[in-house]
């Protein structure tokens, strides 16, 4: 099997950790490095990542979080942000478009064109969006290291922002990755077959 397929049947959304096993800080490195690689819309990266590996803090977050096992079993918690202020600070969207090496004018035009796509828009749920798609790096970078995740939705997301501390008109919560080493083998995994998924034109 080649190493993309084998990570991704290696995944499933662990259900509880192995707390013995924490992961080594050059695994947890090489995740958050792959997962800065993840694309987003304009380029924008609306992302943040708050990592938690105090014990304490996951205790008190747990009954925010259904009181789902992840949370106090795994090794790091992985608090994904999406950033609605930033996509939105001229200074921030200045930064970001000039990088990419375009002469003013023409960087001038690229962000008129980028505000006016962002008035269409729910900025939380965009923001949010592309912190999915960074989530979904995560957890195949994870798997390639034969770490172990689950993508934790089942938060009260209010809840949870207020006690992290969080502006929540600047940056929300969108998703939080669950990291660590699975106690128990992986269920079987139910997926739908391709015929029922695909169609060919
Ligand atoms: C966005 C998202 C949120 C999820 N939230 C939770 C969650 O809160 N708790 C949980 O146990 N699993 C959660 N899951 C895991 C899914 O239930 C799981 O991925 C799905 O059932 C398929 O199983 P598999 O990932 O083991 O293959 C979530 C998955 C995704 C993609």
């Amino acid at each position: 099997m080649d190493e993309c397929r084998a990570a991704l049947e290696f995944r499933h959304a662990c259900k509880i950790f192995d707390t013995s096993r924490k992961i080594e800080d050059e695994d947890l490195l090489y995740i958050l490095e792959a997962t800065r690689l993840s694309p987003s819309s304009f380029g924008m990266e609306p992302w943040r990542f708050l990592v938690i590996e105090n014990q304490q803090i996951k205790k008190e977050l747990q009954p925010l979080c259904w009181n789902q096992k992840q949370i106090t079993t795994c090794s790091h918690l992985v608090v994904i942000k999406n950033q609605t202020g930033l996509v939105q600070d001229d200074e921030y969207i200045w930064k970001m478009f000039k990088r990419r090496g375009l002469d003013e004018e023409a960087t001038k035009a690229y962000i008129q064109k980028y505000k006016s796509f962002l008035k269409l828009q729910d900025i939380d749920c965009w923001t949010s969006k592309q912190c999915y798609i960074a989530m979904e790096t995560m957890l195949l970078a994870a798997a390639f290291k034969k770490i172990d995740s689950c993508p934790i939705e089942g938060f009260e997301r209010e809840k949870v922002e207020e006690y992290l501390g969080l502006d929540s008109s600047k940056e929300r919560v969108a998703i939080i990755v669950a990291l660590g080493y699975r106690l128990k083998e992986a269920p079987k995994k139910n997926r739908l077959p391709l015929e029922e998924l695909v169609e060919f034109r």
